[in-house]
């Protein structure tokens, strides 16, 4: 994994996110984790620093400082969402400088209906990250 990597898992604070929370910063990401319960990212997090103390940074410093870091995020509503990637500084890495927009998806719905030559099942909606 690239050491500058970031790694967001909404859903971080159980489960299959926490899982993955985990696998990333034993393998050296910064990782930041979200969900709705504040409750649930403290017990994450706290589990998280007593899994990986040198990496998620937490047990030397006893602060957001290190590699790990959680903040309550509803994937359901946008303005949410917007502002934890905001925070943790991705979104300005994304050559839109945005997330996708319901019209974004009706765009690509429209090409993959079109009655032309070229057709796909496959499409990016990913901000143009992949020119990148
Ligand atoms: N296909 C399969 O074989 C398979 C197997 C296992 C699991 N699954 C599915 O995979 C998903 C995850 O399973 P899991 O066992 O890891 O579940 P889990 O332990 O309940 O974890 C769910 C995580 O998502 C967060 N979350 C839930 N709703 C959210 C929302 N609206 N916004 C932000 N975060 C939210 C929860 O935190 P908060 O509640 O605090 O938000 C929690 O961190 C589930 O949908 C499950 O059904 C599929």
């Amino acid at each position: 994994m690239n050491a500058d990597a970031t790694i967001v898992v909404i859903g971080g604070s159980s489960g299959i996110g926490l899982a993955v929370a985990r696998r990333s910063l034993a393998d050296g990401a910064a990782v930041v984790i979200a969900g709705r319960s504040q409750h649930r990212l403290d017990a994450a997090r706290a589990e998280l620093a007593r899994a990986e103390p040198a990496r998620a940074g937490l047990a030397r410093t006893g602060a957001d400082a290190g590699r790990l870091s959680a903040y309550p995020a509803d994937i359901g509503d946008l303005a949410q969402v917007t502002r934890l990637f905001e925070r943790v500084g991705t979104l300005s890495r994304l050559p839109a400088g945005r997330l996708g927009r319901p019209g974004d998806i009706a765009n690509a719905v429209a090409f993959l209906i079109a009655d032309d030559f070229v057709t796909g099942t496959v499409l990016h909606a990913e901000g143009a990250q992949i020119l990148v």
